[in-house]
């Protein structure tokens, strides 16, 4: 079966492949209408490869702040990388609503180097979310101006499905459900396809679930949500806990996860907070969006940039989010 993991228009999943057996789906998903660019059907596989865990402590040894930073006016990061390889790289990035040609995005520059946290803060309707879609090759955006490259590659000459298998995750702000696609189903689709690209064996549902059932305890999840359908009924914490499941299954050179603490309760955004820490690596990179300390304080992102009226005016280290949290916006600019 041919399967596209791109779940926008014009691509279709018109049936799940035979072998899966917990779908409850009529044959006919209409993957298009349900399948907007949630859910990571824009993520890389890259968890085909043993992800070497590392503390976040030990990460931060590896992103020497100066100590005297706390907040620096250059949009774009320039704090010491050593000799670790650049991931991303957005310069002067410019893009409108598709539909209403809007302005949105103003210019938003941002370097971010192989194994760095980076947070993304800012007031709500700023462009964070935008910023990440646009990344992540959302059609409901297109881009005027500016340069993305991603591991050396024009990242936008890529369509969103060549992002996800080149090392793109996105978990989205309200990760939307996915009615007749099992959890299992679809994050075994997906992670095959990841295998497909590395020319590797895919894996059977048999095999699948013995590699999938260890990263349930991950994020403090129950087998039974494997085999509910996406996100169908899940509250808000579980569908942010399958999220980060789906990160743990797939992995990703540089995973965005845009608001991935909202609606959850402490219990929750600590577990949540743990599985990502966990997923760290030397390689990879995390860019976060958040509104709260909290989440800083558990992953503690070593970069936080300030976003406004659709670009990074100001970049820091954590010191910012205090700040930030005790005078609000006015504080910083
Ligand atoms: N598809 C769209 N159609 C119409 N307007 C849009 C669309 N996407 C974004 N916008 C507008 O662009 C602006 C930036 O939105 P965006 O979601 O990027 O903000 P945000 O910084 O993520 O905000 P929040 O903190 O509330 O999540 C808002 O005014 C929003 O209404
Ligand atoms: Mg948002």
């Amino acid at each position: 079966m041919a399967l596209n993991l791109l779940p926008y228009p014009p691509c279709t999943l018109s049936s799940p492949p035979q072998s899966y057996s917990s779908s409850s789906a009529t044959s006919s998903v209409p993957f298009t209408r349900y399948a907007s660019p949630s859910n990571s059907l824009l993520f890389t596989l890259t968890a085909t490869r043993p992800l070497p865990f590392r503390t976040n402590h030990a990460r931060r040894h590896l992103t020497p702040l100066s100590a005297s930073l706390s907040t620096f006016d250059s949009p774009s990061t320039s704090g010491s990388h050593g000799k670790k390889k650049l991931l991303l790289e957005v310069k002067d990035l410019t893009a409108v609503i598709a539909e209403s040609g809007k302005e949105i995005l103003k210019g938003v520059n941002l370097s971010v180097y192989e194994g760095e946290v980076h947070a993304v803060m800012g007031k709500n309707g700023s462009g964070k979310s935008t910023f990440a879609k646009v990344l992540v090759g959302h059609p409901d955006y297109e881009v005027t101006g500016g340069s993305v490259v991603f591991k050396g590659e024009n990242l936008l000459e890529m369509e969103a499905e060549e992002r996800s298998l080149a090392g793109l995750f996105m978990s989205f702000q309200s990760p939307i459900e996915i009615p007749g696609v099992s959890n299992i189903d679809f994050l075994n689709m997906a992670y095959n396809a990841r295998r497909r690209k590395l020319n590797l064996p895919e894996l059977g549902p048999i095999e699948f679930y013995a590699y999938i059932f260890p990263k349930l305890d991950l994020v403090n999840m129950k087998t039974d949500f494997l085999n509910r359908n996406v996100n169908e009924g899940f509250s808000g914490g579980e569908r942010k806990r399958n999220e980060i499941l789906q990160l743990a299954v797939l992995g990703a050179d540089l995973s965005i996860l845009d608001e991935i603490d909202s609606g959850l309760d402490v219990d929750a955004l600590r577990d949540v907070a743990k599985a990502v820490n966990s997923l760290l690596t030397t390689q990879n990179s995390v860019l976060m969006i958040t509104h709260y300390q909290r989440l800083i304080e558990f992953i503690k992102p070593a970069y936080i940039h300030i976003m406004e009226d659709g670009k990074i005016v100001k970049t820091g280290d954590i010191s910012i989010a205090k700040i930030l949290e005790k005078g609000g916006f006015k504080a910083i600019s």
